[in-house]
């Protein structure tokens, strides 16, 4: 079934237990994210970004997404993530996503409070949950974006300036890592989840060690952003299923052993996410 940001979220600020949030670029690599969240009877948010985007149509994604959420035995959630464009964010809500994020984080704070505010309003009417994020997740080996811890008073007054219903927080992580290396900041995590009342979101979790996604658990975070490990899973295994099959030409043949992969990393994640 599908459900909001703000209908799934909040029931794990208590639980030990964390949402994972998994990116997809392709229909190929969604269905799995779906198919190991049910095996698991987990719920689950399924998310894209600019690759998926530029891979096929936002509102064409909407039409999917949203099937394959009313498919689905286990809530999803349909989400945009990292929209930095009000125009993006408009059409994802056109389409039918449950939720969305706007990525303010690399503008002054006046700044990402008023796009936030923009967007915030755009989504209430329709019943679309929102996510912002303050301090920076950087990315490894690209200058883009800062990389900003998050401040526990200045997040704090930017949920009261912006009303949204999650927050992304820079507590430790780096976004796009290939390896299990980076650890969380637990101190200044707890300070920030004392200040603020709503569900928190750690981004660039791919590169997080096994035992802090476990000790996530047990926070303010609900919601854990994972993508990178997913495309190394697929990649890896679509190479070798065409080393393997150099005569195959059935696109759909060939990407059922990378499919498998993804679900079987997704299935490992929710593992650790308390699933
Ligand atoms: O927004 C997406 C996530 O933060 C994924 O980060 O690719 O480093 O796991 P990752
Ligand atoms: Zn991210």
């Amino acid at each position: 079934m599908l459900v909001t940001l703000a209908e799934l979220l909040p029931r794990y600020l208590d639980k030990d237990a964390a949402v994972g949030a998994f990116n997809a670029t392709t229909f190929a690599d969604a269905e799995p994210i779906v198919t190991a969240a049910e095996k698991r009877g987990a719920p689950v948010i399924v998310q894209i970004g600019g690759w998926a985007t530029a891979f096929m149509d936002i509102a064409l994604w909407g039409a999917l997404l949203r099937e394959m959420a009313a498919r689905a035995s286990v809530p999803v959630c349909v989400h945009l993530d990292h929209a930095t464009k009000v125009d993006d964010i408009q059409k994802a809500i056109d389409a039918g996503f449950s939720s969305v994020m706007i990525d303010g984080s690399q503008l002054p704070y006046d700044q990402n409070v008023a796009i936030t505010r923009d967007v915030v309003a755009r989504a209430r009417k329709r019943g679309v949950s929102v996510e912002a994020e303050i301090g920076s997740v950087a990315y490894s080996g690209s200058a883009s974006h800062k990389d900003v811890r998050s401040d526990p008073d200045e997040t704090a007054r930017f949920v009261r300036d912006t009303g949204v219903d999650a927050v992304a927080v820079a507590v430790g992580t780096l976004h796009r890592m290939e390896r299990q290396a980076s650890h969380i900041d637990f101190d200044l995590l707890a300070r920030i989840g004392k200040a603020v009342p709503i569900p928190l979101v750690i981004h660039g979790s791919s590169g997080l060690v096994d035992e802090d996604i476990v000790n996530l658990r047990r926070t303010s975070v609900c919601k854990v952003n994972i993508g990178t490990a997913l495309r190394i899973a697929f990649d890896r295994s679509l190479r070798q299923t065409l080393n393997e099959n150099p005569d195959n030409y059935v696109t759909s043949l060939l990407l059922a052993k990378p499919k498998k992969a993804v679900e079987d990393v997704v299935l490992n994640k929710l593992g650790l996410l308390g699933f």
